[in-house]
């Protein structure tokens, strides 16, 4: 199979088997960093340029880090020093970008929708690095890569994802991936936190985290989204804490050989506690290592490398 899209905006609109193609190809990407000299060839000449207009640490950083490890040149775009402050647009920001003939465009904004104008009006590949509550599509793909890595499936897994799920674009694309490659998965946070008819989705929602975790193989932990309140949705985070954070009392309740996830940054103390975040059962850096691999393998697919 190939993949045959210009872009990747979201998860929603891939099929079972482009996913699962994707993670087969960042197989080989994942070998190549535990290699003494991390570096191939694959895509010399190419420039592929990081447009973030909010805060990232992993996303932005991986995505250089993949495009290096190609071979690729990177140019890092901050609206702080740009000509957005002028007034100049996005798409004209783009369009002047691109006329220097880069390759592709990877693109975080607070708006959803933005990655997909640009993509719309462009010739070149453009990659959602996350849009506003909407998607984030190579964080799903990592945590699938992530998980499939570590339990050697995804079908018929039972995976709660605990936390802000109303804001989270972690949320809806992890949703979509893995509902496509059926896994069952639950959704717990306080009734302020879950966006109306998401059953429809075919997950499960649930108010209790002790009844959402049980027998779970998986535990995804969501930050709240503080720099997106528009009011507080929660009372007090020393509420939040005693109902929502996951703590080893609770979690005897899933399965024995459960794994915690978190697309990071985590708020330690809140959500989860130190123990538990760099303890044997968190994955999180390994999301972080595989992150790498699976851009890779985003970035050879649109690009045509070889
Ligand atoms: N997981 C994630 O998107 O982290 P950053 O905001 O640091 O990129």
């Amino acid at each position: 199979m190939k993949y045959e899209r210009k872009d990747l905006l979201g998860i929603e609109e891939l099929s079972a088997e482009e996913i699962n193609f994707i993670l087969d190809t960042a197989v080989s990407f994942r070998e190549i960093l535990e290699r003494p000299i991390k570096k191939v060839p694959t895509l010399r000449g190419k420039t592929i340029v990081n447009l973030f207009f909010e805060p990232s640490t992993r996303t932005r950083m991986s995505f250089e880090l993949a495009a290096k490890r190609l071979n690729a040149d990177v140019l890092n775009f901050s609206t702080s020093s740009s000509s957005i402050l002028k007034g100049e647009t996005l798409l004209d920001t783009a369009r002047n970008i691109l006329a220097m003939k880069v390759d592709c465009f990877v693109i975080r904004h607070s708006a959803p929708g933005t990655p997909h104008i640009i993509a719309k009006n462009l010739s070149i590949p453009v990659i959602n690095a996350g849009d506003g509550a909407h998607e984030h599509p190579t964080q799903a793909l990592l945590d699938l890569y992530t998980i499939r890595e570590r339990k050697g499936r995804i079908k018929g897994l039972r995976i709660a994802i605990v936390g802000d799920i109303s804001r989270s674009r972690v949320a809806r694309s992890n949703i979509w991936g893995l509902s496509k490659l059926q896994a069952e998965v639950r959704l717990c946070a306080p009734p302020t936190l879950i966006p109306p008819r998401i059953e429809e989705t075919g997950t499960q929602v649930f108010f209790s985290l002790e009844k959402a975790i049980k027998n779970v193989d998986i535990i995804m932990m969501l930050r709240i989204q503080k720099e997106r309140d528009k009011g507080s949705l929660v009372p007090s985070n020393a509420e939040y804490r005693e109902f929502f954070s996951l703590t080893e009392e609770k979690i005897k309740v899933a399965k024995d050989d459960v794994l915690i996830m978190h697309p990071g940054p985590v708020n330690r103390g809140i959500e989860l506690p130190t123990a538990l975040a760099d303890g044997q059962r968190s994955i999180i850096l390994d999301q972080v290592t595989n992150g790498v691999a699976i851009r890779m393998a985003i970035l050879y697919l649109l690009l045509g490398g070889k």
